[in-house]
């Protein structure tokens, strides 16, 4: 069973400046809620009971956001209002599940799942970036539904405009089902020219433990970070399996301020 999840929170989020020189990007509201908390409801309504955020010194009122308990007494104390006393409830709810983990200068998502090295538990764990918000069907359940069928690996998938392909880490596939494939293959944002298809890896991933021992060795990729890709790669090169989700949800890059700004509109229409 996959019990636990890791949700890397260390990058600047340079692609949402000046907003982000204050704020982290996961905190800024959606539809009046942070994004993270969109991430953790899905996390929570797929079975997940423990996750690990990667956050930095820098991003610190992400942590400050689930353990303000002096401002929520005060105000508690003063006079209940309903939603304030639920709001506080949720977080604490919430905190009971997360633990913190620091990664004070951004190397890159290989390098956040390997800072969690000593916390996971299973042969198996669960990784979503933030930014990639899946709203109309829970992607992680799916994802845990294809790994205990299939007893392999999973990254959720789209396919994207061709034109695209260097946005993204891009997949090579064989036997192509309706929702899923097996991957032969990962390049992290390759040129039109490599793309070896447009299907695009989204922010969800079902990892085995083990890539923790990839990850220790693993050098430094495109832009100087340590890329989870990468490691995936290696993993598949050495008889790994991998399957990609066609996952049936939509899915908004809320990580760029077009995607933020789209994201707000698409939410708002959710009943
Ligand atoms: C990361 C991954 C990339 C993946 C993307 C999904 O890139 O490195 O493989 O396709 O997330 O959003 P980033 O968005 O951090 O540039």
């Amino acid at each position: 069973m996959i019990k636990q999840a890791i949700i890397p929170l260390a990058g600047l989020g340079t692609r949402l400046l000046p907003l982000t020189s204050v704020i982290p990007k996961e905190l800024l509201p959606v539809n009046g809620k942070p994004n993270l908390e969109y991430i953790l409801e899905e996390c929570v309504n797929a079975g997940i009971n423990e996750i690990i955020f990667v956050i930095s010194k820098k991003k610190s009122s992400i942590k400050k956001y689930f353990y303000s308990d002096k401002l929520y007494k005060s105000i508690i104390s003063k006079k209940i209002n309903k939603k304030i006393v639920e709001e506080y409830q949720k977080l604490k709810r919430y905190r009971k599940m997360i633990k913190f983990v620091y990664q004070n200068k951004p190397r890159g998502t290989g390098d956040a799942v390997l800072k969690c090295k000593k916390y996971i538990k299973g042969n198996y764990f669960l990784m979503l970036l933030p930014d990639d918000l899946i709203i109309n069907k829970n992607c992680s359940k799916e994802m845990i539904k294809i790994h205990k069928a299939k007893k392999s690996c999973v990254i959720a998938t789209k396919k994207i405009n061709s034109k695209n392909v260097s946005r993204w880490g891009i997949l090579s596939l064989k036997n192509r089902k309706k929702t899923s494939f097996e991957i032969n293959d990962v390049i992290e944002k390759p040129s039109v020219k490599e793309a070896p298809s447009n299907y695009a890896i989204i922010g969800r991933y079902i990892l085995p433990k083990k890539i923790m021992y990839i990850l220790k060795n693993q050098k430094k990729g495109r832009g100087g970070e340590v890329h989870i890709t990468d490691a995936i790669k290696n993993l598949i090169y050495k008889g790994e399996k991998f399957y990609g989700n066609i996952f049936k949800g939509k899915y908004l890059d809320s990580g760029t301020l077009e995607g933020y700004i789209k994201s707000n509109l698409e939410i708002s229409k959710l009943k």
